[in-house]
């Protein structure tokens, strides 16, 4: 062959092994052996950069150097036949024609084999691990309170709910806070008026709550609460409460010790140890306090941390520990609304979501209830 002819192919093109897609090549190359050995280098050496293409952009640019129309060195050469002599004339004709068909096929093949890779690669692999859709929860204080209002609702409780803005008249007054109770004070209250306050708990619940119904009245008041608290560990000026109020005739503090004896085991367990002692709040007479026995000692007030023994640190020697305050509604109040205590009578409890959240889980820092840091909130 004419080295011209030839020399349009690049010399550094890489090579295929053709008869990986044409199991014919090597007959088709011995055919054209026999007829005209230089014909039969240009099919080879066509046949293998064909075959040597890493994608389609370079089978296309091959194909042109051999086959295109106008400067394709199949093309040229079948363009050289007039010039040459009669018997050679039909030699050559001859064998460009099946070299160039032969190149086509290959060139088809080639495209097919390229395709089908390039659709395996976009192709849906199965075997990968699906992508999870990102799921939220709900917060640990939300899951505390959802159990809590399913428990009470079990007990005959509705939920009811009064504003976060609300008169001190509510807050306080109306609640039997004399005028000059130290938590009227701006240190421990928020006040956006002088009658205005963000409530320091939930109990308002029930006074808005009986000016509206009735009794009786079975109800459970959740909501956050406001205190201008210095903040730490254990204190924030945001926090969560959740009251409860029992209203109708005959209601007695048996009736309110079996219920928080019954929310004591609820949450805690059923072997629960609780005591109830007295303490004030201007709002139930006689007031009470529920205390559990301190899960760290066990209720015993000593502890031993492989250090000797000594006093236990979370209920600092007592061996309890503060659940919530309660009470029998103090007369003042069930007045103040219109009730008449010599009909009616009550109880009524308010504990802190965060104080049982934090006991149960063993949380040691409040703070982490409202930073919305994930490896936090997924741990429950
Ligand atoms: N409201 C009280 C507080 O925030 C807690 C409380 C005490 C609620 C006694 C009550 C109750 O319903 O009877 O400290």
């Amino acid at each position: 062959m004419e080295q011209p002819l030839l020399s349009t192919l690049d010399p550094g093109w890489g090579a295929g092994d053709p008869s990986t897609l044409i199991p014919e090549h090597a007959a088709r190359r011995a055919e054209l052996e026999a007829l005209d050995p230089a014909l039969a280098e240009l099919y080879v050496r066509g046949a293998e950069v064909l075959a040597g293409a890493a994608d389609a952009a370079a089978l296309k640019e091959r194909v042109v150097a051999l086959l295109g129309r106008e400067r394709g060195v199949v093309t040229l050469a079948l363009a050289g036949i007039p010039a040459l002599a009669p018997e050679q004339k039909k030699v050559r004709g001859r064998g460009l024609n099946l070299a160039k068909r032969w190149l086509e096929e290959l060139e088809k093949a080639k495209r097919a084999t390229l395709e089908q890779a390039a659709e395996s690669r976009e192709a849906l692999d199965v075997t990968l691990p699906g992508r999870r859709p990102w799921v939220g929860h709900a917060h640990v204080l939300a899951q505390i309170r959802d159990e809590l209002l399913d428990l009470f609702h079990g007990l005959g409780y509705s939920v009811a709910t009064s504003p976060e803005v609300e008169h001190e008249e509510y807050n306080f007054t109306r609640l039997n806070f004399g005028p000059d109770h130290p938590a009227r004070d701006a240190h421990d209250t928020y006040f956006v008026s002088p009658e205005v306050v963000l409530r320091t708990h939930t109990s308002p619940g029930w006074v808005r709550a009986m000016e509206e119904r009735k009794p009786p009245l079975r109800l459970v008041f959740p909501g956050r609460v406001y205190r201008a608290e210095q903040v730490d560990a254990s204190h924030m000026d945001q926090f969560h409460q959740m009251d409860g109020l029992f209203v109708d005739r005959d209601v007695s503090l048996a009736d309110l010790k079996s219920t928080l004896n019954t929310f004591a085991r609820s949450i805690y367990g059923p072997r629960v140890r609780t005591r109830i002692i007295p303490i004030y709040f201007p709002f139930v007479e006689p007031g009470a306090q529920l205390d559990v026995a301190c899960a760290i000692c066990d209720g015993s007030g000593r502890t031993n941390l492989g250090t000797g023994e000594q006093r236990c640190p979370v209920c600092k020697g007592s061996g309890w520990s503060e659940l919530l305050g309660a009470g029998m509604v103090h007369p003042n109040v069930f007045r103040a609304v219109g009730y008449d205590p010599e009909e009616v009578t009550g109880f009524a409890f308010g504990m802190g979501l965060e104080r049982i959240a934090m006991a149960r889980y063993g949380i040691p820092e409040i703070r982490l209830f409202l930073e919305n840091d994930l490896r936090f909130l997924n741990q429950f």
